[in-house]
């Protein structure tokens, strides 16, 4: 089993990006961590862009594939109609995408408070720090 660990943009700034609310590891490191703890014959492709189009092309390669999606994704989270148009897609075709946060947008700016993209995720886990994806990929993986 492949599960596609996708994050949006500014993630790959990870480690030096306001470490008081994102931490210190970098996203390499909480990706090791990840593939590290996951159960042989679970391989965890993490992946990082800034481009809004090249994440949408993800999400169809999911879909296409039928790969269980954890998206962090980030800044798009809270305007990008098109990433939530290609997360519906998953749905449609019932591959699970879970929805992650390092911190908890809710308590934070008053922009953060909406997600265009939960409507159409399985779930969404937010404030547990790089936990935040663990928990999802233990979901994921006792919901095959
Ligand atoms: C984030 C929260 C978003 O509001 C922000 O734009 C990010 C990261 C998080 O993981 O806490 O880039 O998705």
């Amino acid at each position: 089993t492949t599960i596609l660990v996708l994050n949006g943009p500014n993630l790959g700034r990870l480690g030096s990006r306001e470490p008081e609310v994102y931490g210190s590891q970098t996203l390499a490191d909480i990706g090791a961590d990840l593939a590290s703890s996951v159960p042989d014959g679970v391989e965890i492709d993490l992946r990082q862009t800034d481009d809004e189009g090249e994440l949408v092309g993800w999400l169809h390669e999911a879909v296409d594939r039928g790969t269980p999606v954890v998206l962090n994704p980030a800044a798009f989270t809270h305007y990008s109609y098109a990433l939530r148009d290609a997360a519906a897609q998953l749905k449609t075709a019932g591959v699970p995408l879970v929805e992650v946060h390092l911190s908890n947008p809710h308590a934070r700016e008053a922009f953060r408070h909406t997600s265009v993209i939960s409507g159409v995720a399985t779930g969404v886990i937010a404030g547990f720090g790089a936990d935040s994806y663990r928990l999802a990929i233990d979901w994921l993986l006792r919901h095959p």
